[in-house]
């Protein structure tokens, strides 16, 4: 990568920050398409949020990726925030526009664009069942109910939490139809069998020793099961269900897809997709 004076900068505001796989995604995908950008990580700590958001213009930085813990607290610094952000309460990439700043949202869509790349079929009509009600939780109901989902059925450690999420999805999609159970294996078992597609969006399954929340006997095998934890990249969630015959999807793609719509948010170019993904499966 040559960076010049004429070098365009976008990067990632986060606290911290040392842990994101962005800027090798994104440089490797501005360099094979050619385009003369540098994404750069910013360790911005949330007392300074407002400062360097207001920075941004006068910098003149093009676009940038939002993480934790800012991705929520974003939203009211912004110039204009989309619908889907809005809906998700969110943001996760911003683009400048001279001084106007707009918030986008790609995480819920990066996972429905994963999903019809792994299983060459739409969201649409399918039920979902939902492990967590956490942001990215709420990014993936939302746009699965923006893209005509039949059933999401939430499922949360902490009752209280889930049905919030629920609550806010039934309030925006009534044609869509929501419930929510508790995080037992009891009741995740009694609905197995209405689903297609179960979500696991917490944590567990990052560390070797975590618990399994869904058993082997658990699992429909006319389901599918997707997971949004990268690392490791098949939890143990998925290789039991695997082993159980049923298609699954990792959190890569998501990753992967989330990227790609801030890169074309950004560039207004399609993203080089192979050379991200690749980068990705290295770095992982
Ligand atoms: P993110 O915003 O990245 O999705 P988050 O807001 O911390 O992360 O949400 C994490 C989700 O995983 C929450 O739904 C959380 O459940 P609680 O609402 O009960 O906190 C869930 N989660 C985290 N650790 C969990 C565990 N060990 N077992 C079950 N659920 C867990």
């Amino acid at each position: 990568m040559k960076i010049t004076g004429k070098t365009k900068i976008v990067g990632i505001f986060g606290h911290p920050v040392h842990h994101t796989f962005s800027p090798l995604m994104q440089n490797a995908a501005f360099n094979a398409a050619g385009l003369d950008y540098c994404y750069l990580p910013f360790d911005v700590k949330p007392e300074n949020l407002k400062l360097a958001l207001n920075a941004i213009p006068l910098l003149n930085i093009k676009g940038l990726n939002i993480t934790i813990p800012h991705k929520e607290k974003v939203l009211s610094y912004l110039d204009e925030v989309t619908d889907e952000a809005k809906f998700i309460g969110a943001v996760n990439t911003i683009k400048t526009d001279g001084e106007k700043l707009t918030g986008h949202n790609t995480d819920g869509r990066g996972f429905t664009m994963a999903f019809q790349e792994e299983f060459s079929a739409t969201v649409e009509g399918k039920r979902f069942l939902i492990i967590g009600a956490g942001g990215a939780a709420k990014a993936i109901a939302i746009q699965l109910a923006i893209e005509g989902a039949r059933a999401i059925i939430i499922a949360n450690r902490t009752f209280f939490t889930g049905r919030e999420l629920a609550e806010h999805l039934l309030e925006h999609f009534p044609n869509c139809d929501i419930s929510i159970i508790r995080l037992k294996r009891k009741e995740i078992s009694n609905v197995m069998e209405h689903i297609d597609v179960l979500i696991n969006t917490t944590p567990v399954g990052m560390k070797p020793d975590d618990p399994l929340l869904i058993t082997d006997e658990m699992f429909n095998p006319d389901s599918v099961v997707c997971d949004i934890v990268y690392n490791p990249k098949e939890t143990i969630l998925l290789r039991r269900a695997k082993e159980s015959g049923l298609k699954t999807m990792s959190g890569i793609g998501m990753l992967l897809h989330q990227g790609a719509l801030a890169f074309e948010i950004w560039t207004g170019e399609k993203p080089p997709l192979s050379v991200m993904r690749e980068e990705l499966e290295k770095a992982l």
